[in-house]
């Protein structure tokens, strides 16, 4: 995949201020996926980096996540399984909790989603804190899966989400 021309993302992302609360920066991705120049080379380049870490499955996490991870499954050959919020997944669930900037919240995948020693990637919008990549990182592994990797479109580095991680971590976009 040829990029059409040279293009920085960042100036896709919008900036909504306190949304969902007062004093919360918003990284917004939908004025990226909009655009459809943008929304190609960002996908291009999440299909090379992924690519290279040769998995069997990609995982998204709700919602965001799926945006990538759905596509570039059928892109790359994978296949997509969902880790998804309480009470939404059919069948037998494993979960796991884990801690917010304020609160907690839950994350629950089908106990049969991965067989024994698959590879896989997972994908979510943004990391900040890293607390939600680090849970599914978890839940992946209880289910039986090899994770070699992560991606997020949006990384807040100064939240240092990465270091709560042991494996690969890719982020296409980063504010310090
Ligand atoms: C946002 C974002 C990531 C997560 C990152 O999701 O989509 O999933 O926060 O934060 P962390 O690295 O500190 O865990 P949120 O929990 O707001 O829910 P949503 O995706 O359902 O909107
Ligand atoms: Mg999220």
């Amino acid at each position: 995949f040829q990029e059409p021309k040279p293009l920085n993302l960042k100036d896709y992302i919008r900036e909504v201020p306190d949304f969902p609360k007062p004093g919360i920066l918003f990284y917004d991705i939908s004025t990226l996926i909009r655009s459809a120049d943008a929304w190609q080379v960002a996908t291009g380049r999440l299909a090379r980096i992924i690519s290279a870490w040769q998995p069997d499955i990609l995982a998204g996490i709700e919602s965001r996540g799926f945006l990538t991870a759905a596509p570039l499954a059928q892109r790359l050959g994978c296949g997509f399984t969902m880790l998804r919020k309480p009470g939404k997944l059919p069948g037998k669930t494993i979960s796991l909790k884990y801690g917010l900037e304020y609160g907690e919240d839950e994350l629950h995948i089908q106990e049969d989603a991965i067989k024994s020693g698959q590879r896989v990637v997972v994908l979510d919008d943004l990391l900040a804190t890293g607390g939600t990549l680090a849970a599914s990182v978890n839940l992946l592994r209880k289910v039986g899966a090899e994770v070699v990797g992560a991606s997020v479109l949006i990384e807040l580095a100064a939240l240092k989400g990465r270091e709560k991680l042991d494996i690969p971590l890719n982020s296409l976009i980063t504010y310090e």
